[in-house]
């Protein structure tokens, strides 16, 4: 179906961002993103729009929408698949950035193939994920200092379609050039409680941002979720897939430390999860102001 300009101006318009089904153009949330919210808007439903209402002024979209570009075709040059996309900004109460992309049918999910496939699939589907974050880094060695991207490897921002591996998450284009890190770290900070944003900027934030550029946390933390999605009993196997991948330079992982990183990991963001959840009853309860970002329910960990 062509795309009407004016639908998400009117989606914008009528939309409560706690209520996306009681919207005047109804929607419904596809996934929670740290910093997007994902909707399917009828009639569109050939693609998914990741809302991303941080910024103040009109200018900072377009630099991010720019930042966007570079990054998503920087990954397509480093030989990674991505699906179709394209940005849109809105510009009423705030300015809002809408990043539309192809949307995978559910079954194409990794994470979802996670739970259907074979333990034996899942292994050569987790070979995959492994081959393609190398790929990155290797594009990263050959352009150094002049670009370094970063990528967050974990299950749940691949998609598996006719044997081909897309990777969709792409709305936080972190990349460095000459070393220097393109994002401004404060626009992912717009997402956090205000009175509470000193402690991330101290504790989390570097850390955060510094994991996606170093090939064996990304690995680490793909292998470590396995815990998260309920598959403990793949690590063994996984790390053994993660290490054969690894390049040689790199010390071999172990489960201990898979075991540690994710009690830590967990930490940070079931904290970070509350606080929103705190932060957004304050605003809505007993400030009676619009809270723009959705919170996922209880995860199970
Ligand atoms: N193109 C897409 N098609 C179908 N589902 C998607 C798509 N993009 C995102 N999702 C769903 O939304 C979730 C979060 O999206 P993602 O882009 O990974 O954002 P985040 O940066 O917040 O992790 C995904 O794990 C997936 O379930
Ligand atoms: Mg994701």
């Amino acid at each position: 179906m062509k795309f009407s300009e004016d639908i998400l101006r009117q989606f914008e318009s009528g939309l409560d961002p706690q209520y996306p089904e009681r919207s005047v153009i109804p929607a419904t949330v596809v996934g929670f993103g740290e910093i997007s919210s994902i909707f399917k808007v009828n009639p569109y439903n050939e693609w998914v729009f990741k809302r991303m209402p941080l910024f103040d002024k009109e200018e900072e979209a377009l630099h991010y929408s720019e930042s966007y570009k570079f990054y998503t075709s920087e990954l397509k040059k480093a030989g990674l698949l991505l699906p179709k996309d394209f940005i849109r900004i809105v510009n009423s109460k705030k300015v809002v950035l809408y990043i539309a992309q192809e949307a995978f049918e559910k079954a194409d999910l990794c994470q979802n193939k996670l739970h259907s496939f074979s333990n034996d699939k899942v292994l050569k589907m987790l070979e995959k994920i492994f081959l393609e974050i190398r790929k990155v880094f290797l594009f990263n060695d050959k352009n150094y200092p002049e670009t370094m991207l970063s990528i967050d490897g974990q299950i749940s921002n691949w998609a598996l379609k006719e044997d081909q591996l897309y990777y969709f998450d792409t709305s936080t284009p972190l990349f460095k050039i000459k070393d220097e890190e393109q994002l401004d770290p404060e626009l992912l900070l717009n997402s956090t409680p205000k009175a509470l944003r000193w402690i991330i900027r101290k504790f989390f934030l570097q850390e955060v941002m510094d994991r996606y550029y170093d090939i064996r946390l990304v690995f680490i933390d793909v292998i470590a979720n396995l815990h998260k999605e309920q598959k403990p009993d793949l690590i063994a196997e996984t790390i053994k897939l993660a290490n054969k991948i690894l390049p040689d330079n790199f010390e071999a992982i172990t489960r201990k430390e898979i075991d540690k990183y994710y009690v830590e990991d967990k930490f940070i963001w079931q904290l970070f999860l509350s606080l929103r959840r705190m932060d957004r009853w304050i605003t809505t309860k007993l400030m009676n102001q619009t809270y723009e970002f959705i919170l996922p329910g209880k995860i199970k960990r």
